[in-house]
């Protein structure tokens, strides 16, 4: 059989290229596999996971939840009730003791960008309780994605004394383009939540969050894909809509 001088190079090499596309093939996918449904998802189950799961609704309080504190039931086993919307626990805006959500615990600011097999383990904990009766894997992922990924570093963007540093004209204009078919220019437009105006004004917190990961269980969309200062541009402008 006929045989090229450097058959045994061309070969060598021709392998070396296959396996050098492989490989960069792999790593490209990886690295552009894009997870901010999930990530968006686990924001949703953040703020009230039994609202769109499918699993056991806790009937009990949360074994894990302060018995000084004042919430039971249900609400005891929402993650923002024991973290604040704030993400900062009592750093935060939770960490009043006049306030009716404090539990006294840390936030979950410290855990950005951690590893989301140790998040989801910490979930089932003797802090948490959450079990497979709950939630799915998909469930904990989600959530573990959203705690390591989807989380911004709020009080740069608002602070304690509720200041927000946003640009409410230029918010204006993204909430009369984005919101305003569904909540109204006076945010007064949909009847089963109090008004927008009062809903920023009692919680700016809250309103980012929400505006970032959406309301679960409704078709409002998430702002999470957007440079972050547009969601808090729009909490500023939300803050002087009316309040009654
Ligand atoms: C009943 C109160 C309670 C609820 C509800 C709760 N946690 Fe926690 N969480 C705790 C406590 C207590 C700790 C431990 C704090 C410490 O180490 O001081 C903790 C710690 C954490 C940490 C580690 C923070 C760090 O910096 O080490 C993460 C992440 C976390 N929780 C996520 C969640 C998520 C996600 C949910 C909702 C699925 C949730 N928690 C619901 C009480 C709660
Ligand atoms: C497709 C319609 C739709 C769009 C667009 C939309 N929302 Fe919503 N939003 C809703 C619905 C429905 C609710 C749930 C009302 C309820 O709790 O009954 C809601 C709830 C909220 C809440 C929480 C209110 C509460 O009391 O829990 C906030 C804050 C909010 N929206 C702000 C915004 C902002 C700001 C925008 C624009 C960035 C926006 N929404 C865009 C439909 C929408």
């Amino acid at each position: 059989m006929y045989k090229p001088k450097n058959f045994y190079k061309i070969i060598r090499q021709s392998f070396l290229v296959i396996v050098t596309v492989c490989f960069s093939v792999t790593f490209i996918t990886t690295a552009y596999a894009d997870d901010s449904a999930n990530v968006v998802r686990g924001g949703l189950l953040y703020d009230k996971w039994y609202g769109i799961t499918n699993g056991d609704i806790p009937s009990g309080t949360n074994p894990a939840y302060p018995d000084t504190s004042k919430k039971k039931g249900k609400d005891s086993w929402r993650c923002k009730e024991c973290h604040g919307w704030d993400y900062q626990g009592n750093k935060g805006a939770y960490g009043n003791k006049s306030n009716s959500h404090f539990t006294n615990y840390k936030g979950i600011a410290g855990a950005m960008g951690a590893d989301t097999g140790k998040i989801m383990n910490l979930l089932k904990d003797k802090n948490h309780n959450y079990t497979d009766k709950h939630m799915t894997a998909t469930d904990f992922m989600d959530l573990a994605l959203f705690v390591s990924k989807g989380q911004v570093d709020v009080p740069k963007y608002i602070g304690l004394n509720k200041a927000v540093k946003g640009d409410a004209k230029q918010g204006e204009i993204y909430y009369n383009t984005i919101c305003v078919n569904c909540h109204g220019f006076d945010g007064k437009k949909i009847k089963d939540m109090p008004n927008l105006g009062k809903v920023a004004q009692d919680n700016p917190w809250e309103t980012l969050h929400k505006i970032r990961m959406g309301q679960p269980g409704e078709k409002m969309p998430a702002l999470y894909a957007l440079p972050i200062q547009v969601s808090v541009d729009i909490v500023a402008h939300a803050l002087s809509l009316p309040r009654e």
